[in-house]
């Protein structure tokens, strides 16, 4: 695990974007694993702001996201494809046929989950996988107690995850409850993997991750059995573990 620890937020983000943007520099055909949620939002600024400026282009690049809420169509606009094409899409040169997400909208989610999985392994691996953190130590939408070798499926939310993202919602709007999420084992098949969280609402996730045991009560812990691995904390996320506030380490 190779853990950047960064003074700042912006730099967390920043380190991040970085990674990201070189992965694409030095091998513009990537195949990305891609997140949604709050952190994400600033990254995809960045790299569209960088595409923009014509320093990275997504032209030859495949994206496959890690989940997919279930019970809602991809054109709802809480949907996780509306997410994408909100934040990075449709700013990008990225082709249409070139990006997946779960079909959360097939009402046999178990089939779906399955097709989404086979897709990942006949075009993958795929070369970076990027993730957030949950506050319950959760990637992807995998919840404590999930298999480290679990594939694609379908996974009801922790009543703590529902209410964390309850602030994506409008108060009587409808909030789906599953979801079909990349497993574990499907993210630990990506070459490398990038694991940006910030803030103090994540701090005590992030000290689980890196300074717990390796368990399936935080399955974040799972990447400490992947070989490359690539951790940006900011000081907040960063301030329960016994490391210096800012520094890079390599852990074993
Ligand atoms: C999103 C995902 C989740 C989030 C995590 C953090 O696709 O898979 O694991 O990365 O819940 O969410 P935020 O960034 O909103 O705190």
């Amino acid at each position: 695990m190779h853990l950047n620890i960064l003074p700042t937020t912006s730099d967390a983000i920043a380190a991040c974007t970085a990674h990201l943007a070189q992965q694409l520099t030095s091998k513009p055909n990537s195949i990305l694993g891609l997140a949604t949620g709050g952190t994400m939002e600033p990254v995809y600024a960045d790299l569209v702001a960088q595409h923009k400026q014509g320093k990275i282009s997504f032209a030859a690049s495949t994206t496959f996201n890690l989940d997919e809420y279930i019970g809602i169509s991809a054109n709802d606009p809480q949907s996780y494809a509306s997410y994408m094409a909100h934040h990075l899409f449709d700013h990008i040169d990225i082709l249409p046929e070139a990006h997946f997400l779960p079909d959360g909208a097939n009402t046999d989610s178990a089939f779906a989950a399955q097709r989404y999985e086979t897709l990942i392994e006949a075009k993958g691996p795929i070369d970076l996988q990027l993730l957030g953190l949950g506050p319950n130590g959760h990637i992807g939408f995998n919840e404590p107690g999930s298999d480290f070798a679990s594939a694609t499926r379908p996974v009801d939310l922790t009543a703590s995850t529902i209410a964390v993202n309850a602030r994506f919602f409008e108060p009587a709007e409808f909030q789906p409850h599953r979801a079909i999420t990349m497993g574990i084992g499907t993210i630990l098949r990506a070459r490398s993997v990038a694991l940006l969280a910030i803030g103090a609402a994540k701090a005590e996730a992030a000290r689980a991750m890196i300074e717990g045991p390796t368990s399936q009560a935080c399955p974040a812990s799972a990447l400490h059995t992947h070989e490359d691995v690539h951790i940006f904390l900011d000081a907040d996320a960063a301030s329960l573990l016994t490391a210096k506030p800012t520094e890079t380490r390599n852990l074993a």
